[in-house]
């Protein structure tokens, strides 16, 4: 018994799902699992692209076995040493002692890192390098920080498919259903495709731009494109094309406001319901309300990278910024996130600070933000005569929208 798809006549899914982990990386939460996606060639040799992570090494291991049907592993392609792909190698190596593996300069150095023994058994290759499996034959393109420095994307020439890496990768676990056609993408995968992409590469964009330049060249070729995460496309390539192009050059996909408050007794989150208020009073209703301290950072991240405006609203905190919504501010600039109007909010009983402090971050600190006016500030509680500054904050972020 084992658990596998056919990609095409003799490419197969052995990957996993995994419902278990609760941090991917130990930091970003998972509700909906995630998925080690890993393909077997079944050519005159076989040839596995990637491994998968220790957490379900059993059941691949399990599925490749049960593709070789007796066949020895004549081939291990790595595009991406992370662990969450690489922990299975060495399993890999000692289990088919004849398997050879083939990777970047770069990747066999982690893997000596990492502590495993290949030895005479790695063959390097470089941009543009190709291999013969039999009928099928490969090219490898180099892919830089996508996510790590030693990656490579690898594309069958014979039939068309892209073993894209980490690129076009997503949370979720595939539970069966292994193309993208086969679930509402666009209704429920896309969020957590686009949170997987900014937390994870969102800082490389430029890297995702020249790996996208790569494909362009090849596009009419491109049949099948087979992450190492999330469901394998094979049609509506540029549906996904155009949001990795978009999130990859710090485009918004959509005009809105992001509402991420900070707030200890409830008067700032009346300050941000107030903005949200107005907003959609005035006719943008596209508005989304956070409570940093209950949000967990890579949800903001991924509506900041979704979203054209923002509006800070934060209350001080020992006359610095609260500091849930400093992790915020970190891990916006962390990420490279730009080309972004924010709109500020401040709030303090008797030295109120945050908001000045987050302009400045936001001036200093990052690229390409727009801080409209005014910055508004709020002592305590919103009272009536703070109403016209909130106004004049709503028109600021509706005017400028105007003007994109
Ligand atoms: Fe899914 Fe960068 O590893």
């Amino acid at each position: 018994m084992f658990c596998v798809r056919k990609v095409t006549d003799d490419l197969y899914w052995v990957g996993g799902n995994d419902h278990r982990l609760h941090l991917f990386e130990n930091i970003h939460p998972l509700t909906r699992g995630v998925s080690y996606n890993s393909y077997l060639l079944m050519d005159e040799k076989t040839a596995l692209f990637d491994t998968v992570d220790w957490s379900i090494a059993r059941e691949f291991l399990n599925n490749v076995e049960g593709v070789l049907n007796g066949r020895d592993l004549d081939y291990l392609v790595i595009n991406h040493m992370e662990p969450d792909h690489g922990a299975s190698i060495e399993e890999i190596l000692l289990r088919y002692p004849k398997c050879k593996i083939i990777s970047t300069e770069k990747s066999f150095m982690f893997m000596r890192q990492f502590g495993f023994d290949i030895d005479g058994r790695d063959i390097t290759v470089k941009e543009g390098d190709t291999q013969s499996f039999g009928k099928h034959e490969v090219m490898f393109i180099e892919a830089p920080m996508i996510h790590w420095p030693e990656a490579m994307v690898t594309f069958d020439t014979t039939n068309g498919v892209l073993f894209s890496a980490d690129a076009f990768g997503s949370f979720i676990a595939l539970d069966g259903k292994l193309f993208a056609d086969e679930v509402n993408f666009d209704r429920d995968w896309i969020d957590e495709a686009r949170r997987y992409y900014t937390n994870i590469v969102g800082k490389y964009g430029q890297f995702v731009q020249v790996l996208l330049g790569k494909a362009a060249g090849i596009l009419d070729k491109i049949k099948f494109i087979c992450p190492l995460h999330g469901p394998v496309w094979r049609k509506d390539f540029l549906y996904i094309i155009d949001k990795y192009t978009k999130w990859a050059t710090y485009v918004p996909e959509e005009e809105g406001v992001l509402i991420a408050y900070a707030s200890m007794y409830g008067n700032t989150e009346y300050a941000a319901q107030a903005i949200a208020s107005k907003l959609c009073e005035k006719g943008m209703t596209n508005v989304w309300v956070y409570d940093v301290s209950n949000t967990d950072v890579s949800y903001l991240i991924s509506e900041t990278f979704r979203l054209s405006h923002l509006v800070l609203a934060s209350c001080t905190y020992n006359l610095g910024i609260y500091p849930k919504m400093l992790n915020y501010l970190h891990d916006m600039k962390a990420l490279n996130v730009q080309n972004r109007k924010v709109a500020v909010l401040e709030n303090g009983s008797w030295a109120p600070k945050a908001g000045s402090l987050i302009s400045e971050f936001l001036d200093k600190e990052m690229k390409m933000i727009d801080v409209l006016d005014p910055l508004v500030t709020v002592n305590s509680a919103v009272n009536k005569d703070k109403e016209q500054e909130i106004d004049d904050l709503v028109d600021a972020i509706l005017e400028s929208m105007k003007k994109d």
